[in-house]
């Protein structure tokens, strides 16, 4: 079965149980400033678990996009991917732990519906219970009621039971699958169980949370409004599973990079190749979805991972000695675009412009890349590879720990702040995830993104196409396609035009419609996003019903735009070729 049926079991099995089938959010978190990407399928859907009304029902599936950048020395083994796709079935304020079980059990061994995985190589873990939340007993009976024998279902501690997205939100008690990878490992005592899956003989393939409690400041606080259940199944290690292979690198979701690599590399017997080809495969797959959605490599938060990502390839490549890396990375490009188009269509749209970001980066770490290796074999000196040779501090100190060497991370900042660069403690606070803190003044800039777009197309061109945004509580930043830089008289207009709008205190309406009506009223959308058959779009207009602005969006906005203050242009400028950058405030 390969990884396309998967895909297609899955969200067909869940939709014949009522389920509705939702497109996978972007990569980058609406409007989210406390987390740099969606790192699990129930990222996107937070709101809702939280007890907002979503337009498709309480019934929902998925398969997610996710990015997760922690363990970057990682990957390379069997089973990290700093990309992977979560599969994934919601009820939100549904259905409880009954039906989640029961279906994730039928999925994984229906041969008609599912996967028609062996019970036997199939193992089971539940919450053991601690000063937040009791034994798992209505799990266990429930596993023990679809026929799993006692002793295959063991109870552990929070540490591995208890899921949440960061340390704050809905989180809850969860109930794992596992697979035995090495087809006889036979019954298991907990304390063997253990051992088999620190050894990947056994592998977790499948979550089930029971989201019935929330965090606050990483304690838990008590119960949310409603009960939900959040599942997680990786596609990437399902395939494996059913290809029998190790690791989803030998399965159908790489075998035409490897086939390609193969032919631009001189040999594939050294003691690198498997971890350096691996992490190109991946690091390439990641850069080339973050592309797709408008990230652009650059100095910080998002576009600082994409960099590295890229430049930490690059490095990995060299080390193979491969002939024309452009045209291998366009190839390999090329092949993961023909993999994924049909599933991510986004992917597809303006893929000669993420081939040009991905290559003008590739190019230009090229450029320095030889100088800065022999910088760094003369003695390692973080700051004078990041600032003359583009190298991520990140991999000089993976670099140096090769050789058994520290590097000074304090000295590093510290050099960087006065360098006014980017303090990568800033930026590395954001890993630790949290969760949508809509304050005030993200909303505010949020409606004032809507208006600027509005004020772009009357302004300077009607054909102008967002390509990306990100707000925090001190700007905002909308990329959009456009062949020239702004005049000084045009950024005047587009500042005046946006300002004569907020004093016009023009309503800012929300309204659900079918996707197919929103296409026909023209609504604004993000360059090759997808979207859900019901989307919310929301208005900006004026007491007659002149409409100002329509863009689809999850919110939340203003009311009225007479509250947003004075909007302010701070920066316009290139941020690849094609693609220009603005950056704006609100000031009261
Ligand atoms: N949110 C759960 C996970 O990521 C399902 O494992």
């Amino acid at each position: 079965m390969d990884s396309n049926e998967i895909r297609q079991r899955f969200l067909k099995f869940f939709e014949k149980r009522g389920h509705k089938i939702i497109p996978s959010a972007s990569l980058v978190p609406e409007n989210d400033p406390s987390v740099l990407f969606n790192t699990a399928g129930m990222q996107p859907l937070v709101p809702y678990l939280l007890g907002e009304a979503h337009p498709m029902g309480k019934r929902i599936a998925d398969v997610q996009k996710c990015v997760r950048t922690g363990d970057l020395e990682d990957i390379g083994d069997n089973r990290h991917f700093s990309f992977f796709e979560m599969m994934g079935n919601w009820s939100l304020g549904d259905y409880f732990k009954k039906e989640a079980i029961g279906w994730s059990y039928e999925f994984l061994t229906s041969k008609e519906e599912g996967l028609g995985l062996d019970v036997n190589r199939l193992y089971f873990t539940i919450f053991e219970g601690d000063e937040n939340a009791p034994f798992d007993e209505e799990s266990k009976k429930i596993w023990i009621s679809l026929g799993i024998p006692e002793h295959r279902i063991y109870a552990l501690p929070a540490d591995d039971n208890w899921w949440s997205p960061g340390d704050n939100g809905p989180c809850g008690p969860c109930s794992e699958m596992f697979y035995d990878m090495s087809g006889n490992v036979g019954d298991l005592s907990k304390e063997e169980f253990i051992n088999a899956v620190n050894k990947e003989e056994v592998i977790e393939i499948w979550n089930d949370v029971f989201m019935e409690y929330e965090k606050s400041g990483g304690k838990v606080v008590g119960k949310l409004k409603q009960k939900n259940v959040d599942t997680g199944a990786g596609l990437e290690r399902i395939t494996a599973v059913m290809q029998g292979k190790k690791t989803a690198y030998d399965t159908d979701i790489f075998s035409k990079v490897v086939d390609t690599f193969q032919g631009y590399v001189s040999s594939t017997d050294s003691i690198e190749y498997v971890k350096s080809s691996r992490v190109f495969f991946d690091h390439m797959r990641t850069a080339l979805f973050l592309a797709s959605d408008g990230v652009i490599p650059g100095n910080k938060d998002q576009g600082y991972v994409l960099r590295r990502l890229i430049r930490r390839a690059v490095v990995h490549l060299q080390k193979l000695y491969t002939k024309d890396p452009h045209g291998l990375i366009k190839d390999i490009l090329s092949d993961y675009v023909q993999k994924y188009k049909d599933t991510y269509p986004e992917i597809l749209k303006i893929q000669e412009q993420h081939f040009i970001v991905i290559g003008d980066e590739v190019q230009k770490f090229l450029n320095t890349l030889h100088n800065g290796l022999k910088e760094f074999e003369k003695g390692v000196d973080p700051f004078l590879l990041a600032t003359t040779y583009g190298f991520p501090v990140e991999l000089t100190e993976e670099l140096a720990k090769e050789k058994g060497r520290a590097i000074d991370r304090e000295d590093f900042n510290k050099k960087m702040a006065e360098h006014q660069k980017l303090s990568q403690t800033s930026s590395a606070g954001m890993f630790k995830g949290g969760l949508a803190n809509h304050n005030e003044k993200t909303i505010k800039l949020h409606t004032a993104h809507h208006l600027l777009l509005a004020g772009l197309q009357a302004v300077v061109d009607k054909n102008i196409k967002q390509r990306g945004s990100n707000i925090t509580e001190e700007r905002l930043r909308i990329d959009f396609l456009c062949d020239h830089k702004l005049t000084d008289e045009e950024k005047k207009k587009v500042e005046d035009w946006v300002n004569d709008k907020i004093a016009m205190g023009l309503n800012v309406v929300r309204r659900e419609m079918p996707i197919s009506e929103a296409h026909k009223i023209g609504a604004e959308m993000e360059f090759g996003a997808k979207y859900a058959d019901i989307v919310s779009v929301y208005f900006i207009e004026d007491k007659d019903g002149n409409v100002i602005s329509k863009e689809f969006c999850g919110g939340p906005h203003v009311t009225n735009t007479n509250l947003l203050g004075k909007f302010k242009i701070q920066k316009e400028e290139a941020v690849a070729r094609g693609i220009r950058r603005i950056k704006a405030i609100l000031m009261v």
